[in-house]
């Protein structure tokens, strides 16, 4: 998201004559873009201020600004915390940016944080950064109105909208003809995608099946779903077209019952796992992942040992695993208290850790000895020698870079694994 986020604010600066550079040193202006959603993001972006305060005593005229959830989460209170920040732009207020500049070249401090209702950014075609030239993100929603009770998104980027469908389709193809062969939607709960066109009524698998139709060639993927939405009609879709990835990461949270109820996730256990066996059935070849929060309020060993069965039985391909982190003005943090000592919390992350190495490298060494289709994306990190792509799975292979190209899409036979990587060659 804050990746999609920095592409649309770096086109606005591009339309005002603004120019991007790779060294901090040359810049005249330097923007943080920033995340809440746990402690420690922000305590980096802290860090990152810091180490940028050289630069501005040896540059006043130097402007820093810190853009994002973490500007609308503290607002004013982080210019009186970080004196030497002279913009704060929340993620709704980004258009303004140019007459913020303004009033920050002057010598004012510059603030916007107005959260909007139908700001979706859907006429910006975001210049893409650090790109490889073949795989992209489109945003297609914004904000998020779940509430779950850990969460500090729905008061960061406010209520949740969609964007037009035109304008999605439109950049898609606009992509596909530059040469860009896979595009990923993103939204934070992209299962509730709506829009009342013209037409009628375009929910999430509509607009899949119309991203899908722009070209067999591009392949599509889309986060995050939320397991309270996740449609059969949407599953089908997907098993029906084979350029829509056969990947879904569906965000678990918790094993127990009771602590899903806590965290206000509106599904419980055995909710979860129906919609895990809808995706094995209707798509066997899916795979799955999830994210993970250990040490949630009032979370027992059974609580986390009702995790660790879960995640046993779902065999995830993939997780990201948290500990949790409490972060002011949530539900949890006005109802409940982080009770679950930090040790524990250490402890129970780390388990979780190692049972899903396990359940990675499980799922990996399946795909030994066998063919997968490949976009490639580029170099190895190690040799030119060596492309990396990844599979409809969303699994990363590395392969011999002979005689294929990044943007080409390549059969590869399976010879080695690691839990985070296949191996193989090139079938010619
Ligand atoms: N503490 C720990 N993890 C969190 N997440 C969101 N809020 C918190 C928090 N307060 C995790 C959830 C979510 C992912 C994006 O970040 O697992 O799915
Ligand atoms: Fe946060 Fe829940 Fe919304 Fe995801 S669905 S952004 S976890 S409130």
């Amino acid at each position: 998201m804050n990746f999609s986020d920095s592409e649309i604010v770096g086109s606005i600066m591009a339309d005002h004559q603004f120019v991007a550079t790779h060294d901090t040193h040359d810049a005249d202006i330097i923007f943080l873009n920033t995340c809440s959603i746990r402690d420690n993001a922000e305590q980096r972006v802290r860090n990152r201020l810091m180490q940028l305060r050289p630069l501005k005593m040896k540059n006043p005229a130097l402007i820093i600004g810190v853009l994002g959830c973490m500007a609308e989460r503290l607002k004013e209170q982080l210019l009186e915390e970080e004196k030497y920040i002279d913009m704060i732009v929340g993620p709704d207020s980004y258009r303004d940016l140019p007459k913020l500049m303004q009033v920050a070249e002057s010598g004012q401090k510059a603030i916007n944080v107005m959260l909007s209702a139908d700001e979706t950014y859907a006429d910006i075609n975001p210049v893409r950064l650090n790109t490889n030239n073949v795989t992209a993100f489109i945003s297609i929603m914004r904000g998020c109105e779940n509430h779950c009770a850990y969460c500090v998104v729905p008061s960061t980027r406010g209520v949740e909208r969609s964007r037009d469908p035109k304008t999605i389709v439109h950049e898609a193809i606009d992509l596909f003809n530059r040469g860009f062969r896979e595009v990923t939607l993103l939204g934070q709960n992209v299962n509730s995608y709506e829009w009342e066109g013209k037409d009628g009524l375009i929910d999430f698998s509509e607009l899949l099946l119309q991203v899908a139709q722009v070209n067999p060639q591009l392949r599509i993927r889309f986060a995050t779903s939320h397991p309270k939405d996740l449609s059969d009609r949407l599953l089908l879709v997907m098993a029906n077209h084979n350029n829509i990835c056969k990947s879904i990461h569906l965000p678990v949270q918790s094993g127990s019952s009771r602590i899903l109820k806590l965290m206000n996730r509106k599904y419980d256990r055995s909710w979860y796992m129906d919609r895990i066996r809808a995706i094995k059935k209707t798509i066997p070849d899916c795979a799955i992942s999830t994210d993970i929060i250990a040490g949630f309020c009032t979370e027992t060993d059974e609580d986390h040992n009702e995790t660790l069965s879960l995640m046993e039985w779902a065999a995830f391909d993939y997780a990201y695993m948290f500990k949790y982190s409490e972060r002011p003005g949530t539900l949890a943090a006005k109802k409940y208290t982080d009770d679950v000592p930090d040790e524990i919390k250490s402890r129970r992350l780390e388990e979780i850790i190692k049972l899903q190495q396990g359940l990675s490298l499980r799922s990996n060494r399946r795909n030994v000895d066998m063919t997968f289709e490949v976009l490639a994306e580029g170099y190895s990190k190690r040799s030119k020698e060596e492309l990396m792509g990844r599979t409809s799975q969303n699994k990363v292979v590395v392969f011999n870079a002979r005689c294929v190209l990044p943007g080409q899409y390549v059969n590869v036979a399976i010879k080695s694994c690691t839990a985070a990587t296949l191996r193989g060659s090139v079938i010619l």
